[in-house]
């Protein structure tokens, strides 16, 4: 579907109605649930997975018919990083799909006004254009370690764009680039490279190791957008935004990972030295978002990198015990 069509304006959402955050003990989830709760939500709400499986279709219609959210942010996911994603694309395939399926189908028919469903930057082609625009969907191949996820996301964002070709209902769908933040993932096995590293600079500084060594070469330029910023767009989308082409969420700005490396030895307080690995693959050179659209819609980044790791930093530390393993 082209990007062009149907972008309105869009009035705020209305503070006093039921809002429903699935996925709201997550990172994203949580950081929008503490931003709702910022800006004057007053009934906000939430279900584990163990109390709502949103694999589970009848269960999950079942919930939207007693509750009657009026809007949704669809925050409820399988997520992980590359091992992950490599090893058990069936389960990210499947179980990404049967969520998003059926939470916009019940929200469908329960009448939810507006939802915002939340996807990736992984869904852009492997070779598109630097920093990435939004038009660029579906004009190339997907980068293959994670091309499973990508596409369950691509069918979430042609569900929204349906939902409002059929029904003329105004839901909308974000594309956040690489997250980080307070109920970040930082097992071995799950986490994106960001928590991996805050996590293995902390071990090496309390093990006095005399190294950490990284893979690849340090060169290629990541993009990281604090998830609290994440969580202020979310909602600054819902109130201003009614159009049918997903909008990029970032900071527009990238460093390269050995600079990302060096920000995080820092803030961990790491005094050895940094190596690399350099038989180990890099990934693809540049990963940045074009974010003009969001832009244009009045929203900017407000916390800058060094000051999100010291306080994501702050988070794990004071969370040890209490993390997840995988
Ligand atoms: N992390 C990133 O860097 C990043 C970047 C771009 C986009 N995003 C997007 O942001 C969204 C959330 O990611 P996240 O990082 O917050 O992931 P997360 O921390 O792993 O949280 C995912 C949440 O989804 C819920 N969930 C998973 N399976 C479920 C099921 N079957 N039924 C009900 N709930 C289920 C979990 O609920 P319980 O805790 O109750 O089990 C969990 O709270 C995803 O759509 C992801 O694509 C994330």
């Amino acid at each position: 579907m082209s990007a062009e069509m149907n972008e309105r304006s869009s009035a705020p959402i209305d503070r006093s109605g039921r809002i429903y955050v699935a996925g709201h003990r997550g990172m994203v989830g949580s950081a929008v649930w503490r931003a709702l709760e910022r800006n004057g939500f007053e009934d906000i709400v939430g279900r584990t997975s163990s109390e709502l499986d949103l694999r589970d279709r009848d269960a999950t219609f079942e919930w939207f018919r007693s509750s009657r959210p009026r809007y949704v942010v669809l925050a409820a996911a399988k997520v992980g990083g590359i091992v992950a994603n490599s090893t058990a694309p069936v389960q990210f395939l499947s179980e990404n799909l049967q969520i998003q399926v059926n939470v916009m189908d019940a929200a469908l028919e329960a009448g939810v006004e507006k939802l915002l469903f939340l996807g990736s930057s992984c869904i852009y082609p492997k070779f598109a254009p630097q920093p990435i625009p939004e038009d660029s969907l579906l004009t190339g191949h997907l980068e293959p370690t994670n091309d499973a996820y990508a596409i369950a996301k691509i069918a979430g964002i042609l569900q929204v764009q349906s939902v409002r070709r059929q029904y003329g209902l105004p839901w909308i769908s974000a594309m956040p680039t690489n997250l980080y933040g307070p109920g970040d993932n930082f097992s071995p096995t799950g986490s994106h490279v960001l928590p991996a590293l805050l996590r293995r600079y902390d071990e090496a500084r309390r093990n006095g190791s005399p190294f950490v060594e990284n893979w690849g070469t340090g060169t290629p330029r990541r993009e990281f957008l604090h998830v609290d910023d994440m969580a202020e767009a979310s909602l600054h989308l819902l109130d201003v935004y009614d159009g049918p082409q997903q909008v990029n969420v970032g900071t527009g700005v990238d460093e390269t990972i050995a600079e990302i490396a060096s920000h995080v030895a820092e803030v961990t307080g790491y005094e050895g030295e940094t190596r690399w690995d350099t038989g180990k693959p890099d990934g693809t050179p540049q990963k940045l978002l074009d974010i003009s659209k969001i832009r244009a819609l009045g929203w900017e980044p407000s916390i800058g990198l060094r000051e999100g790791l010291a306080s994501t930093f702050a988070w794990y530390r004071d969370h040890v015990g209490e993390l997840r393993n995988a």
